[in-house]
């Protein structure tokens, strides 16, 4: 077992040690062109066995006039409908299960915030597939086998818990199943077992970190040295804040149950620079979230996905949501990058006109001095007027001067950074919500 990877993180060169060639997979040995070969095969392959077992798809390609073999190149995918969301929840729960249901071994389902939860299934191919990808992510953050991984991703429908569990698994790694909640256990739990990874919610790691301080831990003596951080948007700024305090590597994870779970795409630990989409298994596409018109690489839109390996839950062309551009391979060569995903369409707000997206409040809450990294984004209305409120904690033995200059610091950067005019609360320690795995947060009372 290397050890080097694990070298504590060095203050402002905060980058792991590469994975050692011999460690690497077939899938990550292949060039760029045997990779576009591949992608190719099973592209088709995919939009075959998707167009012959789903009425949907048939329907849907069949009214577009294409049949699964006019895909010749993987740009000509781009003249396939997309799948969305809605898709998944008018065929609740089965509907878009492309195999019978005695070879489904799992299903799982996102919960949803309104309407019905779309639900995913798995093949045991796709459960090897799963854990293979997941393991390929847990590598390239810096583990090895024979590390233990503590797993606080919630275990159940959603798809974080088991994911990461099965790939720790996978990775040759001891897996710790926490799941999420019972915070101050899991800090005993983290200080008795030692673990050197920890995968969890960037949220729901300020919440042990605050817990470590309670129990009169120095969250930088633990065992930890990497965490893989995904689920939710995270910014650089959050990046630094948990590297410091925990004096560990902080990498990004993706992924979404429509297109697996966790392990999708995963920043590595030797460059920080962005996450490799496993091109291998899910064809990334980035469009025009209004047009829909598939953008160059480089260029910032929704990220779309079509799945290449998957038999249970084949999905084409589907719209994430969430916001990116791709970029090419460094750490991985054959491997497109997208940039670190800060906002979802969703998470939009439009104040009066402007975009503001939560990830760009929490970029400036966390370079004020005085305010901790909890804050949350309340939307009213007064008169005819859209007003948003930055509740903020303050740090514990703020006096009332920092608090007043804090308040006034986060004011003028939005101001200066995003371009609106809001109002800032700096709250009590300890006053506002705390995250047990994904957070909310922002507080919509426009309607109330
Ligand atoms: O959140 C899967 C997952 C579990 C990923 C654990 C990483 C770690 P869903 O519940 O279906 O699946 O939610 C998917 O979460 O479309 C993004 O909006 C968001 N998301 C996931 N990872 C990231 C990330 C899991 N690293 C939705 N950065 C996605 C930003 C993320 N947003």
């Amino acid at each position: 077992m290397s050890s080097e990877p694990m070298a504590p993180a060095v203050a402002g060169a905060r980058r792991g040690a590469p994975l050692p060639q011999e460690l690497l997979d077939d899938g990550e040995r292949m060039t760029r062109e045997q990779l576009r070969e591949l992608q190719l095969d099973r592209l088709r392959a995919t939009l075959r066995h998707a167009y012959e077992h789903v009425e949907l798809y048939r329907r849907k390609f069949d009214e577009a006039g294409l049949k699964p073999d006019d895909c010749r190149a993987p740009e000509d995918l781009s003249r396939f409908p997309f799948t969305t969301k809605a898709d998944l929840r008018d065929t609740y729960p089965f509907g878009m299960f492309a195999v019978p249901m005695d070879q489904v071994r799992r299903v799982h389902a996102s919960s949803g915030t309104t309407g019905r939860p779309t639900v995913v299934g798995y093949t045991e191919n796709d459960l090897s597939m799963w854990a293979d990808v997941v393991a390929r992510s847990i590598r390239a953050a810096g583990g090895r086998p024979g590390h233990k991984v503590h797993i606080s991703y919630g275990y159940g429908l959603f798809t974080g818990g088991l994911g990461a569990h099965y790939g720790a698994e996978r990775a040759g790694c001891t897996v710790i199943p926490a799941s999420g909640g019972m915070t101050a256990r899991q800090v005993q739990i983290i200080q008795d077992f030692r673990p050197e990874i920890i995968m969890v919610t960037p949220s729901y790691m300020l919440t042990l970190l605050d817990e470590f301080e309670r129990q009169g831990v120095d969250p930088r003596s633990t065992s930890l040295k990497v965490g893989i951080f995904g689920a939710e948007p995270w910014t650089e700024e959050m990046r630094r804040e948990i590297e410091e305090r925990l004096d560990i590597h902080a990498v990004d994870i993706y992924g979404l149950s429509e297109v697996i779970g966790p392990g999708v795409a995963q920043e590595c630990v030797e460059t920080k620079d962005g996450l490799h989409v496993w091109e291998d298994h899910f064809y990334p596409e980035v469009v025009d979230p209004i047009t829909g018109e598939a953008l160059p690489d480089g260029e910032e839109g929704e990220l779309v996905f079509t799945s290449l390996t998957k038999e249970a839950l084949p999905i084409i062309r589907y719209r994430t949501r969430d916001l990116t551009r791709l970029l090419p391979g460094t750490a991985r060569p054959a491997f497109r990058r997208i940039e670190k995903i800060t906002g979802r369409c969703d998470d939009m707000i439009i104040l009066r006109g402007v975009n503001v997206f939560p990830s760009q409040i929490e970029e400036i809450v966390l370079r004020v001095p005085g305010v901790a990294p909890h804050f949350q984004v309340q939307l009213t209305r007064r008169g005819r007027m859209d007003h948003m409120t930055v509740r903020v904690e303050a740090r514990p033995g703020a006096g009332p001067d920092q608090r007043e200059a804090a308040a006034k610091a986060i004011a003028k950067g939005v101001k200066d950074g995003v371009g609106v005019s809001v109002e800032v609360a700096v709250v009590d320690p300890e006053t506002l919500e705390r995250s047990l795995g994904k957070l909310r947060r922002v507080k919509d009372l426009r309607q109330e």
